[in-house]
């Protein structure tokens, strides 16, 4: 009697902490409780079985999503559109995608967001900038004023930021495999770690959720987790050693969540380390001419800074020897050469799985952010 009170009780907090989300940008996951979370997973779950029973579902019938997504993506971006559709509801993205818009024509971040807010009730951004995602929610908060329309914007990565629902669909992944409860869990991340957004999030969603797991970070000189991150976890509970050895961590692991090296980002550090280095100043300050004349010296440097990194962590089979046979193994995809396909048939490979679960989430979030839980 007591224990079905204390329950109730809990599933109160959880649905209330839901509908808080109803409205809201998605920026970070700092915005995230733990009591949201639990509302959160238990919605994807239920999102699961109904998607499994290939129900008709209908909570977002009449509403419109935009996809604005400004650097390359496949699962994030159908993702959302595939759960804004399984719910009812209808997406829309420029003919072509972002370089057919006017912003190829050089319309500001600000001035697309607020078109775009006029024609959609939510919009999903992906874009190259740290920042980005917040600056975008500020236009349509300005939107808001002028035109009394809330048009949430969810952040679908912001450059070397943060990527708050992949966040979401991994601690769902590990939770889902070792239960509610992931304290004493030892969780090593591997690869860029500077530049992986992903592990970023992640990192910060364990602390946000009061989880009291030991990680390990794994990355080559030049690539280790910001400091930034790496404090915002101790500060609450989590663990960290960090290293560049994986082998001798990896028979304590429970779980390996692999990233890929960030290619795309290795011009953009390179450029900005010359411009220091030559003229002390950051490389957007220099004049064109100065701007393009660091070029091929920094893409030259990048090529071979990640060729370097690209070889230093391959999770092969007989590394994977080394580990736990419980532990799984994660990875935001898309991946390249650190885990060879020979490992897809291995009991512990769970990224296509973890892939998965990124519709549920997606499909629960949307559902709370657009005011439309059943
Ligand atoms: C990740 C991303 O875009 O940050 N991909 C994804 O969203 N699943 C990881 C990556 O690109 O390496």
């Amino acid at each position: 009697m007591e224990d079905q009170r204390v329950t109730t009780l809990v599933d109160q907090e959880m649905q209330e902490a839901l509908q808080s989300l109803t409205g809201q940008h998605v920026i970070s996951v700092e915005q995230f409780s733990s009591a949201m979370l639990e509302g959160l997973f238990a919605e994807a779950k239920h999102m699961e079985h109904l998607v499994d029973r290939r129900v008709a579902l209908s909570s977002l019938r009449g509403l419109v999503v935009a996809s604005l997504f400004y650097e390359p993506s496949t699962r994030t971006d159908m993702s959302f559109q595939a759960a804004v559709q399984r719910l009812g509801g209808r997406t829309i993205m420029t003919g072509g995608g972002v370089t057919v818009s006017s912003v190829t024509k050089g319309e500001s971040l600000h001035d697309t967001i607020k078109t775009i807010a006029c024609y959609a009730d939510a919009v999903v951004l992906r874009h190259p900038v740290k920042g980005s995602a917040r600056q975008a929610a500020d236009a349509s908060d300005q939107l808001k004023l002028q035109m009394r329309r809330t048009v949430p914007i969810i952040n679908a990565g912001d450059g070397t930021g943060e990527h708050p629902t992949q966040a979401l669909l991994d601690l769902y992944t590990i939770k889902d495999r070792f239960g509610r409860n992931i304290d004493g869990l030892t969780i090593g991340v591997v690869g860029d770690l500077r530049n992986g957004r992903t592990v970023h999030s992640l990192l910060k969603l364990l602390a946000i959720d009061n989880c009291r797991v030991n990680v390990i970070c794994i990355a080559p000189e030049g690539l280790t987790m910001p400091q930034e991150y790496v404090q915002f976890a101790r500060s609450r509970d989590i663990t960290i050693r960090e290293t560049d050895d994986l082998l001798t961590a990896m028979p304590e692991l429970d779980v390996l969540y692999v990233t890929r090296v960030q290619r795309e980002r290795f011009v953009n550090q390179e450029l900005e380390n010359l411009a220091h280095r030559a003229y002390g100043r950051r490389f957007e300050l220099l004049d064109p001419p100065l701007q393009e004349a660091l070029r091929p010296v920094a893409e030259l440097q990048a090529v071979q800074e990640y060729e370097k990194a690209r070889e230093a962590y391959v999770i092969d089979p007989t590394v994977l020897d080394q580990a736990k046979r419980e532990m799984i193994l994660l990875h935001p995809l898309p991946r390249l050469t650190e885990i060879p396909p020979e490992v897809d048939l291995d009991p512990r490979a769970a990224y296509f799985r973890q892939m998965q679960n990124g519709l549920y989430i997606r499909m629960a979030l949307m559902a709370a952010v657009m005011g439309r839980l059943e």
